[in-house]
């Protein structure tokens, strides 16, 4: 690939076919908040260490902070704003606002998007699987019980 030129990929995001041309350098973070229009998916520290960037990559969460958009040809992404119907919200996202599981917000589509990861693996979890899941997760606001107690209620169907 030379200078300057750009690079088509193909990707499902948010179960929509796309068709991207990218710039070789490029971010899945900034394809999807500048080319796409995402901007659920947040911006913190560029080196895979907030989680706040967080997007399930064909249904495994990834850093997309860490990686380039130009090789994300052929993959299924979903961000935060694709887990649920347009006006509707996941049991998960319901239970971070019955247990109050964000203040500033910054950290919470990450830490949604983690924990629906973990709750497609197991549908009970225990309160230390849920802080293992969010482990690489940051969030400088909560404290973080309100959002461990958010995954359990959404586990538990209380939220349903
Ligand atoms: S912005 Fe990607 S991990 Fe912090
Ligand atoms: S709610 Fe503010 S960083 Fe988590």
């Amino acid at each position: 690939v030379s200078a300057g030129s750009k690079i088509p990929i193909s990707l499902e995001i948010n179960g929509s076919q796309r068709t991207l041309e990218v710039e070789p350098g490029l971010l899945l973070v900034d394809a999807l908040r500048e080319r796409c229009g995402l901007n659920g998916t947040r911006v913190g520290c560029l080196t895979g260490d907030c989680g706040a960037c967080t997007v399930l990559v064909d249904g495994e969460t990834r850093r997309s902070c860490l990686i380039l958009a130009a090789s994300m040809s052929g993959r299924t992404v979903t961000t935060i704003e694709g887990l649920a119907p347009a006006g509707s919200l996941t049991a998960v996202q319901r239970a971070f606002c019955s247990e109050h599981g964000f203040q500033c917000g910054y950290c919470t589509a990450g830490m949604v998007l983690a924990i629906e990861e973990l709750l497609a693996r197991e549908k009970s979890p225990s309160a230390a699987r849920v802080r293992e899941a969010i482990a690489g997760n940051l969030c400088r606001c909560t404290g973080y019980d309100s959002i461990v107690a958010a995954a359990l209620a959404a586990a538990s169907g209380a939220d349903a």
